[in-house]
């Protein structure tokens, strides 16, 4: 799978884009300092650094969104300062961010094209052939199967992620920055992803590529540089590095036993789902969930998993099915009354479903929670920050303060914040749906430990999950999802990655 770079063009590579002496203040946060940055031509370099560290503050300069408040870039030995994304643009410098960032109500050609729409025959129009054989040949050109015509509200986040990156090499980008690429896609279409970045990079472009997953990095950069605390602690070749290496340089110490020892004790059944279909395309879905079992959940994009903790939750109708929990058999038609049965969903696309960005992270927090902490009728801000404020000390929350607003926080830290919102509720059954997407190693491990401790207390927990090493390093048994029926349901220990990978892949070539 390792296919090393090129080496002549890793060592002598021109510098496609340095920047130097880069500083950035955000109120109280030093997010960069004096951070110096080069990148050489037709290579990968992987920017790491733990949740917070910096680096989509050092792309979205890059990017011409932020202003630095010092230091200077160059790209292809030329000085140039951003002052808005249409000039890095013009510079060649193309970004796909971390939240995705499209048109919605638009669709997959017209989001591609945007900005830049072929004219259509009379004037002011569009032409859509243009667009929709454009889309297509790109598509075609880098192996991604996707339907032009299809609005984007409708897609999956895996696709999503696809347009981004379809629309990035529209514009014939010379520097590619990718952040967290392969958060939302299954190992599949990930692998097909890094073959696309290395088309790139034989075609002489520059990618930025930043992820938490080190494991693809060691099979993908040519480069790798580590942000601490808003500082660049180490920049070299992959060559000398290993995972080991470039997790001290990103943590600062050595980090053991990154999946912690499991200690709960499995009780008697908690969850029993009988038959559980929804419109969604869940079909006859069965299984159950002990109390103080960590069930995983496997399972390609699409395959499901999502549509069945929705199901559950009440946001999708179901169509047939039974949900028992504690002997109870549960009516539930929305969100609400799962929460009152003491269910709760962590939803995997923060920015759709989880977060309000704009409000007080404290405000996120409680939101769900009112009614448990008395506070039905009136919310009381100073009680609200207080709660907060330990739910966040729980986590390692890295915020300003639980009153800055949601929208201020790193990726990761915004996932830590939904954690910390279900933190409170006294749920006796938990779905985790993509937990550690785009956190970092150490809060990986945290969440590993917390869902542990509510494993402890004797919650039933459904984990669902895209990364294989993660399921087999926390869960008690995992469950294979695929076209929307469970296809297998084995006990962790009895299993290999090999096997749940067949199985959830299997039919699809
Ligand atoms: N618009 C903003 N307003 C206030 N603070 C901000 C803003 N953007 C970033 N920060 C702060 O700057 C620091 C660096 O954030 P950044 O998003 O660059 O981290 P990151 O390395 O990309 O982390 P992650 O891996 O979680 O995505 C964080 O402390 C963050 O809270
Ligand atoms: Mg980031």
């Amino acid at each position: 799978m390792i296919d090393g770079p090129p080496q002549d063009i890793a060592v002598n590579g021109d510098i496609a884009l340095r920047m130097t002496g880069i500083s950035k203040r955000f109120g109280p946060v030093q997010a960069l300092s004096d951070v110096t940055f080069t990148v050489r031509r037709g290579t990968v370099h992987a920017l790491v650094g733990e949740n917070g560290a910096g680096k989509s503050t050092l792309m979205k300069i890059l990017a011409g969104v932020y202003q630095p408040d010092a230091g200077s870039i160059e790209v292809d030995g030329e000085p140039c300062a951003f002052s808005a994304p249409a000039q890095a643009l013009a510079f060649g410098i193309s970004m796909i961010y971390q939240e995705l960032d499209l048109a919605e109500h638009l669709t997959v050609a017209e989001n591609i094209f945007l900005g830049a729409e072929p004219a259509g025959r009379l004037p002011f129009t569009v032409n859509h052939k243009t667009m929709v054989s454009g889309t297509r040949g790109l598509g075609a050109r880098f192996d991604f199967e996707i339907d032009p015509a299809a609005r984007v509200e409708e897609l999956s986040t895996g696709d999503c992620q696809i347009v981004e990156i379809l629309k990035a090499l529209r514009r014939n980008a010379s520097i590619v920055v990718m952040d967290e690429p392969t958060s939302s896609l299954s190992e599949r279409e990930a692998e097909r992803l890094f073959e696309v970045v290395r088309q790139l990079r034989q075609r002489g472009l520059s990618i930025i590529y930043i992820s938490h997953r080190l494991e693809e990095i060691v099979g993908l950069a040519d480069e790798v540089s580590v942000l601490r605390d808003g500082k660049l602690v180490h920049s070299g070749p992959m060559a000398q590095l290993s995972i080991p290496k470039i997790v001290h340089h990103m943590v600062g110490r050595e980090l053991t036993d990154f999946f912690p020892a499991r200690k709960a004790e499995i009780g008697d059944v908690c969850v029993t789902v009988t038959r559980l279909s929804s419109d969604a395309g869940v079909k006859d879905v069965s299984f159950d969930i002990r109390r103080g079992e960590i069930v995983g959940m496997a399972g390609l994009v699409g395959a499901g998993r999502t549509e069945v903790a929705k199901a559950i939750f009440g946001v999708d109708p179901m169509t047939s099915g039974q949900i028992l929990v504690d002997g109870d058999q549960l009516r539930i038609d929305s969100p609400t009354d799962a929460i009152s049965n003491g269910i709760a969903l962590l939803t995997e696309d923060r920015k759709r479903t989880g977060l309000c960005l704009e409000l007080a992270c404290s405000w996120n927090i409680t939101l769900p929670n009112l009614a448990q902490i008395g506070m039905k009728w009136m919310i009381i801000p100073s009680k609200e920050t207080a709660i907060a404020e330990e739910a966040g000390s729980r986590i390692a929350m890295k915020w300003a303060s639980p009153e800055a607003p949601a929208s201020s926080l790193s990726g990761g830290n915004q996932q830590k914040l939904l954690i910390a919102r279900w933190l409170l509720a006294d749920s006796r059954f938990m779905i985790f749906d993509e937990p550690t997407r785009g956190i970092d190693v150490g809060a990986k491990t945290e969440v590993y430990s917390l869902l542990n401790r509510l494993a402890e207390q004797g919650k039933a927990i459904l984990f669902i999950s895209s990364e294989l090493p993660e399921l087999f390093g926390i869960a008690d048994r995992i469950l294979v999802m695929r076209r929307g029926r469970l296809v297998g349901d084995f006990v962790t220990k009895q299993t290999t990655p090999e096997d749940v990978m067949h199985l959830a892949a299997v039919e699809e070539n």
